[in-house]
């Protein structure tokens, strides 16, 4: 019997998210949160013929707290998103008080579920989680997850299109490391699955690490005003939270690049800091996921000269935005 909910689920990354959820067979109850329109969005999904039950809820009558009840994993894509000319830290704002909200509610809900934080900005408000989870005494590292996977999908698909197979983009693997917003989005290109072709220049190799990091500005101006991803963030949402669902099942080697605090795995985490050279304490890499979370924190692998660049470039705008949640919460360190 696994559990999940959605909290933001009424969105345009919630919807198509829940729907994901519902068909996923591992899934056996469903708890949709939102300030409005869960009932309908609930009511809708329960016809669906997969096993999980589905319910909604509205913050009346103690309904965030109903809806955590019992909860597994909790994936959160509540929150404004972007319109052109927005930068994800822009959204801080707003986006800031109502992830502290959610948080406490989990805290006291439903503490040893695995939560994936979707909204942005990601480097700021996962560390906004873990601040209100030290407060309330129930912070795991271990279970707590920055959702960077869109990054991820984007590079699988871009690298699919270079070399000209987009039936490959499934198959194509490309770490993506660093953070969730504009040059903290690291793509390790020289480690593809799927080389680039041995004629690719360095020019070319630059653009295209640019269109990675740079990905969901091209959706947010072909919005034109209308928001950003959603359904793209609802497929890869659900493809990272998939993975911790078979983790949770006992699946053993689940592999995921994800945004986690370094001490989920102590000896990783330390291994990865030195090779950043810097004391960060949250960083997206390659985690691997067993049934209490993160099992292991991987190294990045050899990098070329030039990712090398891109990784330090990252650093100073991550340890910012790290900073930038965790005195939001203002927790004493
Ligand atoms: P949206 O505006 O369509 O949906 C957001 C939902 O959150 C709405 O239904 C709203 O009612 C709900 N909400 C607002 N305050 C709430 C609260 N206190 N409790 C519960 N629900 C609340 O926005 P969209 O497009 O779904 O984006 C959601 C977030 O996801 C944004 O912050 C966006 O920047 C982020 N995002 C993250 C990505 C990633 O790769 N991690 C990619 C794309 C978007």
């Amino acid at each position: 019997m696994t559990k999940a909910v959605v909290l933001g689920a009424a969105g345009g990354i919630g919807q198509p998210l829940a729907l994901l959820l519902k068909a996923n067979p591992l899934v056996t109850e469903l708890g949709l949160f939102d300030i409005v329109n869960t009932p309908g969005v609930a009511a809708d999904l329960s016809h669906i013929a997969t096993p999980a039950k589905v319910e909604g809820y509205l913050p009346p009558d103690d309904g965030l707290a109903k809806a955590l009840k019992g909860a597994d994993i909790v994936v959160i894509p509540a929150g404004v998103p972007r319109k052109p000319g927005m930068t994800r830290d822009d959204l801080f704002k707003i986006n800031a008080g109502i992830i502290r909200d959610l948080a406490t509610g989990i805290a006291t809900s439903a503490p040893k579920a695995f939560v994936l934080v979707i909204s942005n900005p990601v480097n700021s408000t996962v560390p906004i989680v873990a601040e209100v989870f030290k407060k309330h005494g129930v912070f795991d590292p271990k279970k707590l997850f920055g959702v960077t996977t869109l990054d991820v999908v984007r590079a699988s698909t871009f690298v699919s299109e270079v070399i000209g197979d987009l039936s490959k983009a499934p198959s194509v693997v490309v770490p993506v490391v660093g953070g969730h917003s504009g040059v903290t989005i690291v793509p390790l290109l020289s480690q593809s699955s799927h080389p680039l072709p041995s004629s690719y220049s360095s020019s070319e190799l630059e653009a295209l690490t640019y269109r990675i990091q740079f990905g969901g500005d091209e959706v947010v101006k072909a919005k034109d005003g209308a928001g950003s991803a959603t359904l793209s963030m609802a497929y890869a949402g659900a493809e990272f939270a998939a993975k911790v669902l078979k983790a949770i099942s006992g699946e053993k080697g689940v592999i995921a690049p994800s945004y986690v605090h370094l001490s989920a795995d102590k000896a990783g985490g330390d291994a990865l800091k030195k090779e950043l050279g810097k004391d960060l304490d949250y960083f997206s890499t390659n985690v691997e996921i067993g049934p209490e979370g993160v099992v292991k924190i991987n190294s990045l692998g050899k990098l070329t000269d030039y990712e090398q660049s891109l990784v330090q470039a990252a650093i100073p705008e991550l340890a910012t935005n790290i900073e930038k949640g965790v005195t939001f919460i203002g927790t004493p360190k």
